[in-house]
Order: C-alpha cells, then sequence, then structure tokens
C-alpha cells in the first residue's frame, strides 16, 4: 500500500514522463474520485489529442458536497503530491495552464496548497492560477468550475462542447479531483494507486477521513474506525449522489476502483432516525441547489422534494411511492449537467431501501426521530 495521508510532503522533482503516463494510468485503473468514477486515461487522451501546448487542467478542489471532508484534508496534508499530479498532466498534455479551483470556504487547504507552491520554482509558479469555487453544490461540476474560471459565474452550461473540446479559455480542458492527481503522481513515480479516501459520517464512532486500502471491506473500513456510535439502519454510499444500501449488503463490500463509492462519503444513518425526514431533508437540499437553468431539474427536484416533504407531515400510501418512482424516472437525463440525474438516483434508492418506511409513514414518529 502506498499510503495518501501518511507521507511527509515536500517538493520533489518531478519522474521525466510525457504521453507514456497516460497508459501507466490506464494500467493503474485510475478512476475520478469527484463522484463520477470516470477512468482518467480515457479522459487524458482526449485532451492530448486536442492540444497544441494551449491545454488547460482544472485542479477540483470544489469539495461542495456538504458530509465530504477528504479533498480538504488530502489539499492540507498533501498538496505537494496534488500540485505534482497537476504538473504531471501539464506535461504528459502539453498544457500551459492549471488553474487551482477551490472552495471558497476551504481556507486551511487553500492556504496549505498556496504555501506549497510558495516552495516551488518560478517557472512552475508562473503557470498556476486560482479561483475560488462559490460555496454551491453545483459550483463543483467541471462545466460549472469552466463557467467561472471564464466568465466569473458558477453554473453549469450545456454540453457539447465538452471540456476537451472547449473548456478553460476555449481550449482543451482536463478537469480533475484533487485525489485523482495525487495518485497520478504516485503512479508516474512507480508506486501504485491502492488506497483510497473516504469520509465516514453520520453514526460512525469518529467522523472523519480515512484511508483504505484497496480490497478492505466497507465493515472492516468502518470498524478500523470505531465503528459506529448507534445501530445503523442504512448506509448511503456516495454522498448525496448517491444510493443507500442495507447495512448487511454494505458491509462485506470490497472497496476499490469498482466500488460504488462516488465522492467516498459512507454516512451511516442510525436506527433512531427517520430514514423518509432525512430523505426530504436532502432532496430539499438538492433541489435548493439547482442552478434553475433546466426546468426538469428545477421544477422536477422541487416538485419530488414537495411530495417527500408531504409524506413526513401526512404519511403517506402505495401509490404516493409510485407516484414518486415515476416523476423520478421522467426527470432522469433531462438537465444540461449530472444534478439532476444524482438527485433521482439518491431517491430511488431510497424508495427501494427504505420502501416500507414510505408506503407506512406515520407523521407523529417523523416529529419525534427528525
Ligand atoms: C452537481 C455536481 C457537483 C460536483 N461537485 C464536484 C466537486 O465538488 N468536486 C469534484 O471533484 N467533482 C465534482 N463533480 C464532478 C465533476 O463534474 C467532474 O466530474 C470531476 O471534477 C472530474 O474529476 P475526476 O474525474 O477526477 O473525479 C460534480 C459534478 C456534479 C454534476
Ligand atoms: S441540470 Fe440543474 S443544476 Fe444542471 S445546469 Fe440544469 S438546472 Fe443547473
Amino acid at each position: 500500500m502506498t499510503p495518501l495521508l501518511e507521507t511527509l510532503d515536500s517538493p520533489a522533482p518531478l519522474p521525466r514522463v510525457g504521453r507514456e503516463l497516460i497508459d501507466a494510468i490506464e494500467r493503474a485503473h485510475i478512476v475520478g474520485r469527484g463522484g463520477a468514477s470516470f477512468p482518467a486515461a480515457t479522459k487524458w487522451r482526449a485532451v492530448a489529442e486536442r492540444s497544441h501546448g494551449n491545454a488547460v487542467i482544472v485542479v477540483n478542489g470544489a469539495e461542495g458536497e456538504p458530509q465530504s471532508k477528504k479533498d480538504r484534508a488530502l489539499m492540507t496534508a498533501r498538496p505537494h503530491l496534488i500540485l505534482d499530479g497537476a504538473f504531471l498532466a501539464a506535461r504528459a498534455l502539453r498544457a500551459n495552464r492549471i488553474v487551482l479551483y477551490i472552495g471558497e470556504r476551504h481556507d486551511v487547504a487553500r492556504n496549505a496548497m498556496f504555501r506549497a507552491l510558495r516552495q516551488r520554482t518560478e517557472p512552475e509558479r508562473s503557470r498556476v492560477g486560482f479561483a475560488a469555487a462559490p460555496a454551491r453544490y453545483v459550483a463543483g461540476a467541471e462545466a460549472a468550475a469552466i463557467h467561472f474560471i471564464n466568465e466569473g459565474v458558477a453554473t453549469p452550461t450545456n454540453v457539447p462542447p465538452y471540456p476537451f473540446e472547449r473548456g478553460v479559455g476555449g481550449a482543451p480542458t482536463l478537469v480533475q479531483n484533487v485525489e485523482t492527481l495525487a495518485h497520478v503522481a504516485l503512479v508516474a513515480r512507480g508506486a501504485s494507486a491502492n488506497t483510497t479516501l473516504i469520509t465516514l459520517a453520520g453514526a460512525a464512532a469518529r467522523p472523519g477521513v480515512v484511508e483504505v486500502p484497496f480490497g478492505t471491506t466497507l465493515g472492516d473500513a468502518v470498524a478500523a474506525a470505531g465503528g459506529t456510535s448507534a445501530w445503523p439502519r442504512a448506509v448511503l454510499l456516495g454522498g448525496y449522489f448517491g444510493s443507500w444500501i442495507e447495512p448487511e449488503e454494505a458491509w462485506p463490500m470490497p472497496l476499490d476502483h469498482r466500488s460504488r463509492l462516488g465522492c467516498g462519503v459512507v454516512g451511516i444513518l442510525p436506527m433512531a432516525r427517520c430514514p423518509v425526514c432525512e430523505v426530504a431533508a436532502i432532496m430539499r437540499y438538492l433541489a435548493s441547489e439547482s442552478s434553475a437553468q433546466c426546468g426538469p431539474c428545477f421544477f422536477g427536484l422541487r416538485a419530488l422534494a414537495d411530495a417527500c416533504t408531504r409524506t413526513v407531515e401526512g404519511g403517506s400510501d402505495r401509490n404516493e411511492v409510485q407516484r414518486l418512482q415515476r416523476w423520478a424516472s421522467e426527470v432522469r437525463g433531462r438537465g444540461a449537467c449530472r444534478h439532476p440525474d444524482g438527485a433521482v438516483m439518491f431517491l430511488s434508492s431510497a424508495l427501494t431501501v427504505f420502501a416500507k418506511e414510505f408506503a407506512g409513514h406515520v407523521p407523529h414518529l417523523a416529529r419525534q426521530t427528525a
């Protein structure tokens, strides 16, 4: 195992690598750690094919997911490793500009990244810019990051053109999560990228960020961090765009590049908390975070959140659950970005795992446990 968080961070010479680094990250099965788990090598090739020495690398440290803390932890502990990944990407893709896109409220992480940047050479420093990502959920989406860097507006734009075709300043652009870039830096030095960062949230005995070797089961990862603080009802894997899973299904799941880890949040819902209230609160949040540009996203998510709230306040029956399922399927795939898809994936898994709670919801019980 090559630990990300437990190694000392300092500036070190970059290995001499070019396009062959793309093959190495493909062999290492590096997938994006920002949420979509997309193979990094595929994105790199798309940018490399179009770059004429003008490509741009956007280092995504927006971390807009409310429960996620792993990107901040990594930026604070290993800023040089992230910068190495970005400079290596710039070399392999013949990019002349790097933009650090860091959440505007992530002060400690941003300062650590700036401190590390000051320790780099002048030619390296001169290619790096900075943009403070607004503290909104959709601001972390890659199209929103590019829109913000180009025009100061952190809302997603229509694709195509995709970032690899026309991104920052109209140039081919690679947007990559900070953890993904850190793994690239390890692979470039011949190490393996066989760990993942997860954020334990909810009823974890010790909530926070842990690094887990691939192959560890989710149950062992939680146990190694002190276990749960209450009897769990379900596990939300992957944050607010993730899926609810029954604990007995979640605990034996091995963690690796194939896992449905999304942004790496493992949220544990305690038995004492009302799942319908929890789902309604998250749907309300996701609806309020729509950038209001696409009707199905803005109106659809609001209608779904309202229906969940109605269930919390007034109870529900099987018809209401079926209605929610149908509406959810009508919203999927109908936005300019994946915000509505993520939200309805979350809701669909809730309607499956909490089918009984939704169908037989008792309002007075909800008020006691909410
Ligand atoms: C609504 C929305 C919010 C997102 N927020 C983030 C974020 O905060 N950080 C992040 O790295 N990726 C976020 N993403 C994913 C990015 O669009 C993009 O896929 C990612 O930065 C690419 O890097 P990766 O392939 O290394 O994960 C978000 C996507 C969507 C649709
Ligand atoms: S799908 Fe939603 S969040 Fe994405 S651009 Fe459209 S309105 Fe905005």
